[in-house]
């Protein structure tokens, strides 16, 4: 490859870029426990300048909320050295282990419709940002350890009907969907940090403790984009991307 093609890029050296609309003091800065909310985040109601359009957060109730995929999740921190956002559906209450994400999600919905967020990816951070859990619904009983039943959580709460119709709801972490019996179909699907060692998840309400927690995305998309100065780029490694050397609008 050509070596003027290829630029190596330590993104770590990147954050001083991003001080230009931080001084603006009439961005709002904290909402509840999220106490440092700067470019490229702005809450809704602030003037423009304040964050980039596709990191608009909200501030309800004195909560942080992000809005995705006709989902909303409570933001739990913001970290500016990694980039990355620590979120949970707003559905999920923690100790009550019926309740249930608002919206399926997993990294797929961001492949699908790529949008503002990096979702799962290890390449740059050295490990996966989040893990997934399905939700299955199986017209038999499935004995197997990736099969963690959920019946003293689920059993007739929330999902309707189930238990008359003697199906059993099962949640696996990090399903290998050609793993998943024939005789289950996944009903949801939602995400747990990437750290979380599926083996030692035993039960349902280990796991519901999880989703509560939430997981990582990253806004890797707009500091490359802005540090490529809108070439294409590329995730090559560990906290390393390189910018292409075409511009996107060719
Ligand atoms: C908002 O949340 C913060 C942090 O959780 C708390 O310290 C503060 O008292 C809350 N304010 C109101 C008005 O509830
Ligand atoms: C908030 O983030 C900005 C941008 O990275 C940083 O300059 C500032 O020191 C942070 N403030 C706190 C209180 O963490
Ligand atoms: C980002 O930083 C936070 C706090 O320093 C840490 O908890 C989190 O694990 C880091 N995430 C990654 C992907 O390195
Ligand atoms: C499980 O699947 C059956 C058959 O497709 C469906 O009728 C039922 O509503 C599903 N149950 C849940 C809890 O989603
Ligand atoms: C449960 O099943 C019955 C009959 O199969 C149906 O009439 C009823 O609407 C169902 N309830 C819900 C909440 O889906
Ligand atoms: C999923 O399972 C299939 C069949 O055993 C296997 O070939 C494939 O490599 C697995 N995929 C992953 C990502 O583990």
């Amino acid at each position: 490859m050509h070596k003027d093609q290829l630029l190596l890029l330590l993104l770590l050296l990147l954050p001083r870029s991003f001080s230009i609309a931080i001084e603006n003091n009439q961005c709002t800065t904290s909402c509840g426990e999220v106490a440092n909310i700067s470019f490229p985040f702005r809450l809704k109601g602030d003037p423009t300048v304040c964050g980039d359009p596709n990191y608009e957060l909200a501030c309800i109730n004195n909560r942080t909320v992000l809005d995705l995929y006709s989902g909303k999740y409570y933001v739990r921190s913001i970290d500016y050295t990694n980039y990355t956002i620590w979120v949970a559906d707003v559905g999920l209450q923690k100790g009550d282990c019926s309740s249930l994400p608002l919206r399926s999600l997993s990294c797929h919905s961001f492949w699908l419709h790529p949008n503002s967020y990096e979702c799962g990816d290890y390449t740059f951070y050295g490990r996966e940002l989040s893990k997934t859990v399905s939700i299955v619904n199986c017209s038999k009983a499935v004995a197997s350890q990736f099969y963690i039943d959920t019946l003293s959580c689920l059993d007739g709460v929330k999902f309707s009907n189930f238990s008359s119709t003697r199906r059993r709801l099962y949640a696996m972490v990090d399903a290998n969907v050609s793993y998943v019996e024939t005789a289950c179909t996944i009903e949801l699907m939602a995400m747990i940090p990437g750290w979380v060692d599926g083996d030692d998840l035993r039960s349902y309400a280990q796991i519901h403790e999880q989703m509560v927690y939430g997981f990582e995305l990253s806004w890797l998309p707009i500091v490359a984009e802005m540090h490529c100065k809108h070439r294409y780029w590329d995730i090559i490694g560990k906290h390393q991307i390189r910018c292409g050397p075409k511009s996107k609008n060719f």
